[in-house]
């Protein structure tokens, strides 16, 4: 086995080298990734965090989607080049094992746990407050304490808790049966969209566009709180995230070059045309300071243009769907686990698939309980910034990773050629960067706890229990 100065290199052509009760079975087509990819990304980031964009970046928050977007589009190309080049699962993780070595590859999957993990958790977060408003309408009033974790003035939050354990048990179930259902799902939130900038969009009002920038472009601290294009940006670039999690159903794909490449870039284009309109829609119907104060800012503004019924409507859409998003994430948690566990990194447990369903249950339901705990207890402002973290430095790595076998190994037989590949990749490296930089200074330094306490556990265990060169008894290389 190579080594470098990260450590043992994994080979790259696994492929097929799986033992059969190790190996996921294939059972998706495009269709399936495109709605799993467009499941993972149209969630909580439009629903929800379009009003904490607009306030702020004031209606400059149209141009802080089109950053983050533009920086996703580009890590995204260079995913889908990845995705295709090496068809396990395992995602960003898996790349770098490949590219840099094992210990850059432990920090880019530990990183990848907040990712996943933690953005499931900030969409329970959300489904939560759009359950208990909408119940509300109707005179329902649950006991307070039992709807925000200790950060939010409560004990426990009980409905993020509920929707984290109860998806993970349908991800137990079964892949495809779960995927059908988010077609489903997709389907119910992309209508209420449509609905959503259909009726705001004639009431679209230039006045409420200026002053654009009230707040500049940079990120900078301004009464406590960073603000700027780029604070936003910084922000709602969650709601862009999640067409990686295609990438790690690469080993379940039918047909990998195919599937993923249509999976992975066709649910980032669909996605951040519908963003640009709902963002447009949203700050042109008013002024951004009242939208910048609402926690659930479409069906806000609905209600101001005196639509209370397609106000509901819209808030039952994001009940009924957004709990697409936690499954399509805690999908990709669990394959990533999984893959941790079959390098040795993980204990080997974690990497047992059921015979009977074809996925690996306990580290499923273990995932779950993990997502419900943190979406128990934190404040959905604390779990999207820190997952945001972590999802930049596996976009960084990502878009490294891609360049660097462009020039290690140009011999390759790449399915998807990333356009520009230098150009583009580099464009991924510095966005993320310009990003993460831009994020607040408290959700960087638990960052960086984050992976001390990940380095720590690779030095007590992972380094030791790699299966790295010694003959691995799934894959055999
Ligand atoms: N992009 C996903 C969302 O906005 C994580 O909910």
């Amino acid at each position: 086995m190579a080594r470098s100065f990260w450590g043992p290199v994994k080979p790259i052509d696994t492929q097929g080298a799986v033992a059969e009760h190790h190996r996921l079975r294939k059972t998706l087509s495009w269709p399936h990734l495109v709605a799993l990819g467009v499941g993972a990304i149209v969630g909580t980031g439009i629903y929800t965090l379009t009003g904490v964009g607009a306030d702020r970046a004031g209606p400059a928050v149209i141009l802080a989607f089109a950053v983050a977007g533009a920086v996703c589009a580009c890590a995204a190309l260079a995913y889908a080049e990845l995705a295709t080049l090496i068809p396990t699962s395992g995602s960003a993780y898996t790349y770098t094992y490949s590219v840099l070595g094992e210990t850059a590859a432990w920090i880019v999957g530990w990183s990848l746990i907040l990712e996943y993990s933690l953005a499931c958790s900030t969409v329970a977060v959300g489904w939560s407050a759009y359950l208990v408003g909408w119940l509300q309408a109707i005179g329902i009033t649950l006991p307070p304490m039992l709807l925000a974790g200790p950060h939010g003035g409560g004990i426990i939050n009980l409905p993020a808790v509920f929707v984290a354990l109860a998806i993970s048990g349908m991800l137990m179930a079964g892949t495809r049966e779960s995927a059908t259902l988010n077609i489903i799902l997709v389907i119910i939130k992309l209508t209420a969209l449509a609905v959503f900038v259909l009726l705001a969009l004639p009431a679209f009002n230039s006045d409420n566009l200026t002053p654009f920038a009230p707040y500049g472009f940079g990120s900078l601290e301004q009464d406590g709180v960073k603000r700027g294009v780029m604070a936003a940006a910084a922000i709602v670039f969650f709601a862009f995230y999640g067409f990686d999690a295609v990438a790690t159903s690469a080993e379940e794909a039918k047909d990998p070059g195919r599937d993923l490449t249509i999976g992975i870039v066709g649910s980032m284009l669909i996605s951040t045309t519908i963003y640009m309109l709902v963002a447009i829609a949203a700050v042109g119907a008013m002024s951004y300071v009242a939208l910048g104060g609402s926690a659930e800012p479409l069906a806000f503004v609905l209600r101001t243009l005196d639509y209370p019924g397609a106000a509901s409507a819209v808030a039952l859409a994001a009940i009924i769907a957004l709990p697409s998003v936690i499954l399509v994430m805690m999908y990709g948690q669990s394959r990533i686990f999984f893959v941790m566990s079959r390098d040795g990194l993980l204990p080997a447990w974690a990497s047992r698939v059921s015979p009977r369903t074809g996925t690996p249950v306990l580290i499923t339901g273990i995932t779950g309980l993990f997502v419900a705990a943190f979406a128990g207890f934190f404040t959905i402002g604390d779990l999207a910034e820190l997952a945001n973290a972590g999802t930049l430095l596996a976009f960084i790595a990502v878009g490294a990773c891609m360049m660097i076998l462009r020039k290690t190994r140009p011999d390759l037989p790449r399915v998807f050629r990333c356009p520009a590949p230098y150009v583009v990749g580099t464009l991924a490296v510095l966005g993320c960067i310009y990003l993460m930089a831009s994020l607040p200074t408290a959700t960087l330094e638990r960052f960086l706890i984050w992976n001390l306490i990940g380095v720590a556990v690779y030095f007590a265990y992972g380094r030791w229990r790699s299966l790295a060169g010694k003959d691995h008894p799934v894959t055999g290389l």
